[in-house]
């Protein structure tokens, strides 16, 4: 079986509308990219499968859409304002900006784990090892100076009134800010969560590798509020469900690894991340994080506002404690790309590119193919009444087993063919994405068959 790499997986993405460059005719813009007509549909149902999953299959969670612009109280509040930041250098010879923990990361190939480290001990790391600029080979480093991560803008009529304001750099202070708002509304109890999926923003200077970092991207973010002494049992639970969602989908297990966090944050009692092996290497893919009373506290203390819950059974108050999980559409599209992708050898000894995600995240759930163009009729027919219910396609356009290959590099699960005996008895033929195999059913069959084979 042949590599999968980042290379291929980017040629294939913009090679079959998935996902291209971002502002490409300008000659792009660093770490941005656009998704397309394929790849829109697949991050879709990437985000529908998790809010399904963490919100509506769950029993007390509820989701929020909260603005992305919020008042700077609540950067000053969480603290993203004085300590969301990334210790960067620059290399004197050819005016590149690196991030030191990187730098340390791969040059001691993963062995040095640099959050360990202070500002310091990086530059003489740097220093007593001559870890050399990657682009230019220069070694010529400017001292270590931070970066806040977050990206500002502001509002106001005129210039004078112009205030300071924000790009979220994560959702989760939507949910937190909101928790009061959705407690008192549902009526829910402590334990309950809130989810959230949205963009945030983060001047990552670093090369993302492809959408693994970006400087937009997607976030589908849970916070579980939970009362002090049980939080350790929901950590362990979140995990999980973080682990058994990947592996619904489809993910090898020994391609997931649990990896706990040397240096927690200070209002950390415990987190860790999954990784997956990318093919660029083991690298986080989400995060689960205990984050005690902290978030909350601080909103109560900066905005004036009581956050305490009141316990309707014994008439306690208390901030209840946090358990997040937070991960990255973009980067688990990434992921869900790297472990689907494959190029097969067929028996004659042709090449296939395909992509054998699972059948709810693919972007088509059949294409419609009549195997000659006169077909064209009944296979329009079929495809008005399947395009109610699912996200179809219809090709004529070229062989049949051209027409399969472009199915099967794009992952669709299933081709359905319009041949003539269609017409004598109303059959078509269902082929298998995967398997190749292919089975006659009757059109009024179809639906309830994709039905029942790409439910989530
Ligand atoms: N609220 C917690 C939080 O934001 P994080 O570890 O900084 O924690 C959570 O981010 C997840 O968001 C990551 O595990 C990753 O999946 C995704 N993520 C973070 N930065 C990203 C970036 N620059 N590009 C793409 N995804 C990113």
């Amino acid at each position: 079986m042949a590599e999968v790499t980042m290379d291929k997986l980017v040629a294939l993405c913009k090679a079959r509308g998935i996902i291209f460059a971002g502002s490409e005719i300008y000659g792009g813009m660093g770490n941005t990219w656009d998704y397309g007509p394929v790849g829109v549909e697949i991050k879709n149902n990437i985000k529908r499968a998790w809010w399904k999953r963490f919100v509506h299959e769950s029993e007390n969670s509820f989701g929020v859409d909260a603005a992305i612009l919020m008042n700077s109280r609540v950067w000053e509040a969480s603290g993203h304002t004085t300590s969301f930041s990334d210790p960067k250098m620059d290399c004197k010879k050819c005016k590149t900006r690196h991030r030191a923990d990187n730098l340390i990361e791969n040059h001691s190939k993963g062995k040095v784990n640099p959050d360990l480290m202070t500002n310091e001990e990086m530059e003489k790391y740097i220093r007593e090892h001559e870890v050399h600029c990657p682009v230019c080979g220069g070694f010529d480093w400017t001292p270590i100076r931070t970066f806040n991560l977050m990206f500002e803008t502001s509002r106001g009529v005129t210039d004078e009134s112009q205030n300071k304001i924000y790009l979220r750099p994560e959702t989760a202070q939507g949910e937190f800010v909101n928790f009061l708002n959705v407690q008192r509304t549902t009526r829910a109890k402590v334990p309950f969560g809130i989810a959230q999926i949205g963009k945030a923003f983060r001047n990552e200077i670093t090369p993302g590798n492809f959408i693994f970092r970006t400087i937009e991207f997607e976030q589908m973010e849970h916070q579980w509020f939970c009362k002090e002494g049980t939080d350790g049992e929901y950590y362990e639970q979140f995990k999980k469900k973080a682990m058994d969602f990947l592996v619904d989908l489809g993910f090898k297990q020994e391609h997931l690894r649990f990896h706990d966090h040397d240096k927690l944050a200070h209002y950390a009692k415990a987190a860790c991340d999954i990784q997956y092996l990318y093919p660029m290497g083991w690298q986080e893919l989400n995060g689960i994080h205990n984050r005690t009373d902290y978030d909350l506290s601080r909103h109560q203390e900066y905005s004036g506002k009581s956050l305490q819950y009141v316990d309707p059974v014994d008439g306690s108050r208390y901030i209840p404690y946090v358990i997040e999980y937070s991960i990255g559409a973009d980067r688990l599209m990434l992921a869900v790309l790297s472990e689907a992708y494959e190029e097969e050898t067929l028996p004659n000894g042709e090449m296939r590119g395909v992509l054998h995600f699972h059948p709810a995240i693919a972007a088509y759930k059949a294409a419609v193919l009549p195997l000659q163009k006169n077909l064209s009729e009944p296979a329009k027919e079929l495809l008005k009444t399947l395009k109610k219910r699912f996200s179809v396609i219809y090709d004529e356009a070229g062989s049949i087993g051209k027409r399969y290959r472009r199915q099967d590099e794009i992952g669709t699960p299933y081709c359905i063919t319009i041949d003539f005996d269609t017409l004598e008895n109303g059959t078509v033929t269902v082929r298998d994405r995967d398997s190749m195999e292919q089975i006659r059913l009757h059109t009024s069959e179809v639906a309830s068959f994709l039905d029942e084979k790409c439910a989530f």
